[in-house]
């Protein structure tokens, strides 16, 4: 207190500025050291934070803070405040500067409600918009100043909007052979009871609905699966050449009823890169199938395995290259989306979740990997992985 009286015979701005110190210092410390006791102790009875100025303090504060009186006047704005809202001097007006109603409400509240703090969810529409969570705190007791805290709300939106999506997402996926498989039981008992032919067809259908259905599933949990194990660095190498032969063999039955030809071409010496053997099969067996399932017309696919001879660091790329209908430019940034497909019945038809190529971008982003997708329509697409070799 007495450093405050000191500060404050220098200038009016400085004692509750002074003020909003002691409040910073004794909310913060608690928070940022394991002796909080002693050390807030220690600030009390006039150790080095009260000589502290304010306006530092509320400078190293990296959320936007606004210290206001009791006439809805800006005492001081800190930096971050500045930069998010553009110009707030000291004398301006609160209301004024945010004329939001619920922001108008906030400010009124907080000095007609006699309560020592408020929050509100306050959205900033530019120029992009954000979301915060505002907070209106009194400083200290009977002092007449009050603080404004922004906390930035948007990423935690989005991902909540993201979470809420993919369950959307996921649950429509499950519902259409649900629905399907209910449909034909309830013809089984009705229509259909005496009819054995009709009987069989539908309970092949049935058999591949739940087969899709136990598809998804595995897919869904080989997603969360990556997402909960955070990836270590082994140090095992794994031979490219060899993963992706036995990606081949596993697929050419595949191949072989598409009427495909599968076509290698690897480069000679060392192809190995540091990584796990079998997310790196799963990557290719997903590209290689989506080669085999969308580019049939095609009659070939190129398998090519080669360092890479662009980007800065040296690495190995594999390009699965087909010859069929291709994606048109808009789909490609979205292909490796959950659930994105760009014909929604063909996929279906071949059995497809929509999420192989999120699960290969999951993969290859654990890896520093990187996918590329180049494709132009009618004439085929190329999936690049590049991997790092160190
Ligand atoms: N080689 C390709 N040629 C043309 N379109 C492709 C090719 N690869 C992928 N696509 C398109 O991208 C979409 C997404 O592919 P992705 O592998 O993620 O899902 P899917 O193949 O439908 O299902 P899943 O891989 O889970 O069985 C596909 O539905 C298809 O529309
Ligand atoms: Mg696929």
């Amino acid at each position: 207190m007495i450093a405050v009286q000191a500060f404050s015979v220098l200038s009016p701005l400085v004692a509750p500025l002074a003020m909003l110190g002691f409040v910073i210092a004794a909310m913060a410390l608690p928070l940022q050291t394991g002796r909080a006791d002693m050390d807030h102790d220690a600030s009390a009875q006039g150790g080095i934070l009260p000589q502290l100025s304010a306006e530092h303090l509320a400078a190293a504060v990296t959320e936007p803070l606004i210290v206001f009186d009791q006439t809805a006047t800006v005492v001081h704005a800190n930096a971050a405040a500045i930069s998010i809202f553009g110009s707030i001097t000291a004398g301006m007006s609160l209301p004024l500067k945010f004329r939001a109603p619920e922001m108008q409400a906030l400010i009124e509240d907080m000095l007609t409600g006699g309560v020592s703090s408020l929050a509100i969810d306050y959205v900033e529409k530019l120029p992009v918009e954000r979301v915060y969570r505002v907070s209106a705190s009194a400083i200290g007791h009977g002092t007449g100043l009050y603080v404004l805290v922004f906390k930035d709300q948007s990423e935690a939106r989005r991902i909540d909007r993201m979470r809420a999506d993919f369950i959307a997402n996921a649950s429509h996926e499950m519902r259409t052979p649900l629905a399907s498989i209910s449909g034909f039981i309830e013809t089984l008992r009705g229509p259909a009871r005496n009819d054995p032919a009709a009987r069989e067809q539908f309970l092949q259908i049935m058999q591949n609905q739940a087969g899709r259905m136990a598809r998804l599933i595995d897919d869904l949990l080989s997603l969360s699966r990556l997402e909960m194990k955070s990836f270590h660095r082994s140090g095992v190498r794994v031979d490219l050449r060899n993963v992706v032969e036995s990606v081949i063999d596993s697929l050419a039955p595949l191949a072989k009823d598409s009427g495909l030809e599968i076509e290698r071409n690897f480069a000679d010496g060392a192809l190995e890169v540091p990584g796990d053997r079998d997310e790196l099969y799963q990557v290719f067996e997903n590209l290689l199938e989506n080669a085999c399932k969308y580019g049939q017309s095609g009659e070939r696919v190129i398998v090519s395995i080669a360092p890479s001879t662009k980007g800065p660091e040296p690495g190995i790329d594999v390009t699965i290259r087909d010859f069929g209908p291709g994606i048109a430019e808009e789909h490609i940034p979205r292909v490796t989306e959950r659930f994105y497909r760009v014909d929604v019945e063909t996929s279906r038809s071949q059995k497809g979740t929509g999420l192989g190529l999120s699960i290969v971008k999951h993969i290859l982003t654990r890896h520093n990997g990187r996918l590329s997708i180049e494709s132009e329509l009618g004439k085929g697409a190329a999936f690049t992985v590049h991997l790092p070799t160190n």
